[in-house]
C-alpha cells in the first residue's frame, strides 16, 4: 500500500511556505508516496484554555470529559495525522519563532494527546472493559521533518517551536531546516534542491520501521532531537536541551561545540518513550524529584488559604478589561 507524507503548514495562501512545503511533497510523490497539504490558515484550531481536563483524565481514565474546546477542527486534524505514514511540519518565522495558529496546534496536541498519557488511558479504558475511545494509530510512532523560513536571520527560536508536535505525537526526527533571509524560496537552486531531499528523505523514512529511521538533517548538539538551542546554566558546563529538554555538559573542543549526554539522560528526553513515561509519572506526583522540582507538594489545606488569598487580592486588582 502506498504511504501517505502530510504537510502540515501555516502562512500566506500560496506563500512562501506552501511552496517549500510543495516541493518536498512533489519529491516524496515522485518517490511513490500520496502526499497531502494542510494549511493551518484553512482551520479553525481553538486555543487551549488551560482547563486541565486532558491533565485529569490521568487520574480518571475511565471518567473522560471532553475538552471543552473540541467544537473546531482538530478532531479532523488528527484524522488527517492518524491517517499518515510520515509528517512534514513548515512554519515562516513570526517574531522569531512560528506563528500563533502553529502554537495553538502544539498547545492542543499538548497532554491531550501524549502518547504516553494516551496509551495509559487506552490501557486502563480496555481493562475495564470499556470503550477506549482513543484511535491507536495514535500510539503509531512516525517520522517526521521540519522546516522554517523566514525574512531575516531572526529564527533562533525557530526549531524549538517547531519541534514541539515530535514530543506529544511521538515523532522521529528525521530532518529539519532553517532559511534565513528568504526572497523567493523557488528562486534558489539550493533551497529548492534541499527541499526535494526532505520529501524523498520521509518517503524513504516512511517505509521503514521506526527503530530503522534516521536523521538525514545538519549537524545539531542534541543526539534525540537534533536542535541546536541549548539553555546554558551560567557559571557551569550544564547545557539543556531547549526542544527535548535533555541535561547534559557543553565543551569546546579544537573550537568546536560539543555537547555531551550520558545514556541516562538520553532516556530522559521529552521525545523518547523512558523520557514521555518520566513526565506521565511526574504528573502524577509518583516520580523521582527532576531538577528545580519542589520537595513536597501543598497540602489541600495549604492550597485553600492560597485560593482565599488569590481571591482577596483578585478584589484589590481587579484584572482591566474592554468594556463590550
Ligand atoms: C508579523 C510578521 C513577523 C515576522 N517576523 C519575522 C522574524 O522574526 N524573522 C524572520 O526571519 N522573518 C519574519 N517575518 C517574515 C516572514 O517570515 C516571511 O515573510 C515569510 O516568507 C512568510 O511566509 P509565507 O510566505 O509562507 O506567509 C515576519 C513576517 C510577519 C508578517
Amino acid at each position: 500500500m502506498k504511504k501517505k507524507v502530510l504537510a502540515i503548514v501555516c502562512g500566506r495562501k500560496n506563500g512562501e511556505t506552501e511552496r517549500a512545503a510543495r516541493v518536498a511533497l512533489m519529491a516524496a510523490k515522485e518517490e511513490g508516496c500520496d502526499v497531502e497539504l494542510i494549511n493551518l490558515g484553512d482551520l479553525t484550531i481553538k486555543p487551549c484554555i488551560g482547563c486541565g481536563v486532558c491533565s485529569r483524565r490521568l487520574r480518571e481514565p475511565l471518567n473522560l470529559t471532553p475538552c471543552p474546546q473540541h467544537d473546531d477542527d482538530m478532531e479532523w486534524l488528527d484524522e488527517q495525522i492518524c491517517s499518515s505514514d510520515a509528517l512534514l511540519f513548515g512554519a515562516p518565522m513570526y517574531e522569531q519563532s512560528p506563528p500563533a495558529a502553529y502554537k495553538a496546534m502544539c498547545d492542543r496536541f499538548g497532554p491531550s494527546h501524549d502518547v504516553a498519557f494516551i496509551k495509559h488511558i487506552y490501557d486502563a479504558r480496555v481493562e475495564a472493559g470499556i470503550d477506549p475511545v482513543y484511535d491507536p494509530r495514535y500510539f503509531t510512532h512516525r517520522p517526521a521533518a521540519f522546516f522554517g523560513l523566514g525574512g531575516s536571520e531572526w529564527s533562533y527560536m525557530g526549531f524549538p517551536i517547531l519541534g514541539i508536535p515530535a514530543i506529544c505525537l511521538g515523532l522521529k526526527v528525521v530532518d529539519r531546516e532553517q532559511f534565513n533571509w528568504n526572497r523567493g524560496i523557488l528562486c534558489y537552486e539550493d533551497r529548492v534542491e534541499r527541499m526535494k531531499a526532505m520529501g524523498r528523505h520521509l518517503a524513504k523514512m516512511a517505509q521503514l520501521p521506526f527503530e530503522e529511521q534516521y536523521y538525514n538533517g545538519p549537524d545539531s548538539l542534541c543526539p534525540v532531537c537534533h536542535n541546536n538551542v541549548m539553555l546554558m546554566t551560567p557559571g557551569t558546563d550544564e547545557c539543556t536541551c531547549a526542544l527535548c529538554g535533555m541535561i547534559g555538559k557543553m565543551e569546546i573542543k579544537d573550537g568546536k561545540a560539543v555537547a555531551h549526554f550520558t545514556d541516562e539522560a538520553i532516556e530522559t528526553s521529552h521525545l523518547t518513550d523512558t523520557g514521555r513515561e518520566i513526565h506521565y509519572l511526574d504528573l502524577l506526583g509518583k516520580g523521582k524529584p527532576m531538577p528545580g522540582q519542589p520537595k513536597r507538594y501543598p497540602t489541600p489545606e495549604e492550597r485553600k488559604e492560597a485560593d482565599a488569598w488569590a481571591r482577596e487580592m483578585m478584589k484589590e486588582i481587579p484584572s482591566t478589561k474592554p468594556e463590550r
